[in-house]
Order: C-alpha cells, then structure tokens, then sequence
C-alpha cells in the first residue's frame, strides 16, 4: 500500500469514528432550550423546580463547593455544619434574613467574613478564593433561591439625574 492511501484510510476511519461519537452524544445529550442552564430544587418545596440563568448557575457550583457546608440543613456528603455554629448562619435561602441586605453589603461580608463587618468571625472572607466576579455569582444564587423570593430593589432618583 503507498503512504497516501494509508492516510486517505485512516482519516476515513477517523471521521467515522467521529461521527459516530457526536451521533451517540447528541442523542444524550440534547437538551430543550430552557435547560440550557441549572436548576435548584425550591429547598422549601423540593416539587418546585426554580431555573437558572448562567451566572446563577455558576454561583450555584461555588455554594456547593465552598458554601453548603455551613448554609444549607444538609451537604451532598451529609449533615451540615449549620446548627453546630453558634452563631448559626443563615440558610442560603432565608429571604426573611437575607432580601433586606443589599447586594453591595453581602458583596463585602462575604469578601471580608464576618469579623471585618462586626459579625461572626465564623462567616470566613472569601476575598482570596473566589474573584470577584464569582462573589457577585454566588449572590445571584442566594437571589434566585430566597424563599420568600427576592425583589430587586427599585432604582433611586439619583441614579437618573441628568448630568
Ligand atoms: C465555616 C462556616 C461558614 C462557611 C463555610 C460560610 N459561612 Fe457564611 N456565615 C457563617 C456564619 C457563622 C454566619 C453568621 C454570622 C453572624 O451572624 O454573625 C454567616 C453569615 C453569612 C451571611 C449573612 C451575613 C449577615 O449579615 O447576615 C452571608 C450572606 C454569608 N454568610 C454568605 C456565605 C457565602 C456566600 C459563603 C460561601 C462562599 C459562606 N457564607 C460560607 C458561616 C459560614
């Protein structure tokens, strides 16, 4: 056999092989546009599915890889660490506790912790672990799963004066 006929047949083997790849994982995988991104069970009413936009989603992994451990009643590993802290951090979804805090002040409390904004020194600073950017996901998570549900607050007039 000359070398190009080798190589004609091993890149038609190779885009078989390729096509039957994609054929099997887009039957799998395929999935309707409006699972495009995640889902978070209501931890309220676990029949209630909430859906998430992509920053939610992406803070969604950072609370299940940094945050579960102390705000949620249970971790995907088991129990939590919640009601063995004193004080116990709030869930994650407790809007009673968390709606009225605005973004700007959980954006600092969770940079810092909780010594550097006169609360518990428990609550850890994240500010060298995560960006800030993930922070700002991470809040977008806590948003879309507050029960009762989160409220973006109304523009003050001072943000519309015209300068
Ligand atoms: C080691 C346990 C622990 C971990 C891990 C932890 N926290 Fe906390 N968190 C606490 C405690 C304890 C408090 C309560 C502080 C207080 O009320 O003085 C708290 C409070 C908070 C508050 C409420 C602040 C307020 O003023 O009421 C927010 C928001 C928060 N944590 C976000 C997070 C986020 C986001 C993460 C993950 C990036 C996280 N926490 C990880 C223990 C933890």
């Amino acid at each position: 056999m000359k070398w190009p006929s080798v190589i004609m047949i091993s890149a038609l083997v190779a885009v078989a092989a390729l096509q039957g790849c994609r054929q099997k994982s887009s039957a799998t995988d395929f999935k309707p546009p409006d699972k495009a991104y995640g889902s978070e069970p209501d931890w309220n009413n676990s029949q209630q599915i909430i859906s998430l936009n992509y920053q939610q989603t992406q803070g969604q992994r950072i609370f299940y890889s940094n945050c579960v451990w102390c705000h949620a009643s249970a971790t995907p590993a088991g129990p939590s660490n919640m009601s063995n802290l004193k004080p116990q951090p709030p869930l994650a979804n407790d809007g009673a506790t968390l709606n009225s805090l605005s973004n700007d002040y959980l954006q600092n409390i969770i940079t810092l912790g909780g010594s550097a904004m006169s609360k518990s020194a428990m609550m850890p600073p994240w500010g060298r672990t995560l960006k800030q950017d993930e922070i700002r996901a991470v809040i977008a998570f806590v948003r879309a799963i507050a029960q009762p549900p989160y409220q973006q607050p109304a523009r003050t007039s001072s943000q519309y004066s015209e300068k």
